[in-house]
């Protein structure tokens, strides 16, 4: 008792001191403020959550629901080589009057789902083997990890002369980008821009069987479909059984008016079925020869950025090359060789904490390592993370009433009776002693105030890589430097 008392007595002492030392510096404005900052941390530190209340961020509930309005970020654009980020769900993507088709958040963690099993068949030691198939055949085999859904941001570039605007959903996941192309010979879905046509492009040829590119398609799709009288042909199934097929052709890329790529190879799609929304195709960021990536690196040195927007209303920016405006607290952890001749990116995870707590985990837990990806939505942690993780973020919200499991997330809250919530902090640490702290718009995933959950999951096999998933990427800049093989992130990466 004696001791509160004192305390008290010497915090209103310091108070009334640092009153008089501000009346003094009044002038010095920013000196004054600097005080009255130290006040106040000397009152959170007297707090018995103090601890908690700086490894907890607060949220307000109308933040965690999509707004219907777009809110483009407005420094976005002042990158050099670099283009806008929306998301394909969100309204600054426009749907033309079909917002009616868009999926349930169930049907697009199902899909992700989709995405998840067809990338760990893809890295599963046992089926990397690539499968033949008869020249001339448009069907795709549909094996198990030869392909995987398409992922949900979308960049604008241009393609053919004269130029064509094409919005195409980027993926970090595959290699070869595509569009749907005039005559749609089987088929083509509605898009926003109109269809590309090749005949009407002064720069478009078809690419012959004997080029070497033709061969690398092989490695980059996991299939060979051959030749039309002489033409490449290529073939892309997706893990929820979207495809395209098309000619091989090349033609100008245009990312922005001073970076002009003569001789882009990509996939003039003929039969394209599936979950593309209106999006006019794919832009493959992989590590394969036939990436945007590798097509580019003489220009852009297999280096690009992005950072996805915070919310499906705002927007981001995807930056080719290093032009000098990277952030200077980029901390980079090596490209690991889980990945090793495969399109992704692989890293390595090597703990997590919660609130502020390192949750012990045994090293042998991610020894499987894991891959970084743009277009899975959840981030898939080894059962044997994700389930102290779990435990560890209940117990930080044992003060929430609980909801049912939304699809693959098992750990979600009821949020209806309240205007604020305070929610844990989230580290993912990877190699070479870099921790990324998630955004506060990636810890949950909210289908409506009374279902919100925590944004990530397990993988259903202890065996499967780990997946840093794009929810978890939100805001934060996201650095891609293949030639010397690393992978960065800084906070604040859309501002
Ligand atoms: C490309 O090849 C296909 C298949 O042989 C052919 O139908 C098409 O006309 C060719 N396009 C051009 C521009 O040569
Ligand atoms: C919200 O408050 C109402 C009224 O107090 C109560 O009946 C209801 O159970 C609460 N809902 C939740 C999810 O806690």
């Amino acid at each position: 008792m004696a001791t509160t008392v004192s305390f008290v007595f010497l915090r209103l002492l310091l108070c009334a001191y640092l009153l008089s030392l501000c009346l003094l510096c009044s002038l010095k404005n920013g000196y004054a403020f600097a005080e009255r900052e130290y006040i106040e941390t000397q009152e959170v530190k007297s707090d018995e959550n103090h601890y908690y209340h700086h490894n907890s961020h607060t949220i307000q509930l109308n933040s965690l629901l999509q707004s219907p309005v777009c809110d483009p970020s407005t420094k976005a654009s002042e990158r050099k080589s670099s283009l806008k980020v929306i998301h394909r769900h969100g309204p600054c993507f426009k749907q033309n009057g079909d917002e009616a088709n868009s999926p349930s958040h169930a049907e697009i963690l199902l899909q992700d789902q989709a995405r998840v099993n067809s990338i760990h068949s893809k890295l599963s030691k046992k089926s990397r083997q690539v499968d033949r198939k008869d020249a001339g055949g448009s069907t795709l085999p549909a094996k198990d990890g030869s392909s995987m859904g398409s992922g949900n941001y979308i960049v604008t570039v241009g393609l053919g002369t004269p130029k064509k605007s094409l919005s195409l959903i980027f993926d970090t996941g595959s290699d070869v980008t595509w569009t749907q192309c005039k005559p749609c010979v089987r088929y083509c879905y509605p898009q926003n821009d109109p269809i590309y046509d090749a005949s009407a492009s002064k720069t478009y040829t078809n690419v012959s069987c004997s080029s070497d590119m033709c061969d690398e398609l092989e490695s980059a799709t996991g299939n060979s479909l051959g030749c039309a009288s002489s033409t490449c042909l290529y073939g892309i199934k997706y893990g929820d059984n979207s495809f395209s097929i098309g000619f091989f052709g090349t033609d100008t890329l245009t990312i922005t008016s001073a970076d002009v790529f003569e001789n882009f190879y990509f996939g003039c799609g003929q039969n394209n079925r599936g979950l593309f929304g209106k999006t006019a195709g794919l832009l493959g960021l992989g590590r394969n020869a036939v990436s945007v990536v590798s097509q580019t690196a003489t220009k852009y040195k297999q280096f690009f950025s992005y950072c996805l927007p915070s919310s499906s209303s705002s927007t981001g920016h995807l930056t080719f090359g290093n032009s000098g405006g990277l952030s200077k607290s980029v901390k980079f952890t090596p490209l690991s060789a889980v990945t090793k001749d495969t399109s992704f990116y692989g890293l390595d995870i090597v703990g997590l904490s919660v609130g502020g707590q390192k949750l012990s985990i045994s090293k042998s837990v991610f020894s499987n390592g894991a891959i970084i990806d743009s277009g899975t939505v959840i981030t898939r942690l080894p059962p044997a993370a994700y389930s102290p993780l779990s435990t560890a973020f209940r117990k930080l919200m044992a003060a929430y009433p609980t909801a049912p499991a939304l699809s693959i997330l098992d750990t979600c809250y009821d949020f209806s009776n309240y205007t604020s919530i305070k929610v844990p902090k989230i580290s993912l640490f990877f190699n070479g002693g870099v921790e990324v702290s998630i955004d506060v718009t990636g810890i949950l995933y909210a289908n409506s105030v009374s279902q919100v959950c925590l944004a990530m999951a397990a993988n259903s096999d202890a065996s499967d890589v780990a997946i840093f998933g794009n929810t978890q990427q939100k805001t934060i800049e996201v650095v891609y430097d293949s030639a010397r093989g690393r992978v960065g992130f800084a906070p604040k990466g859309c501002s």
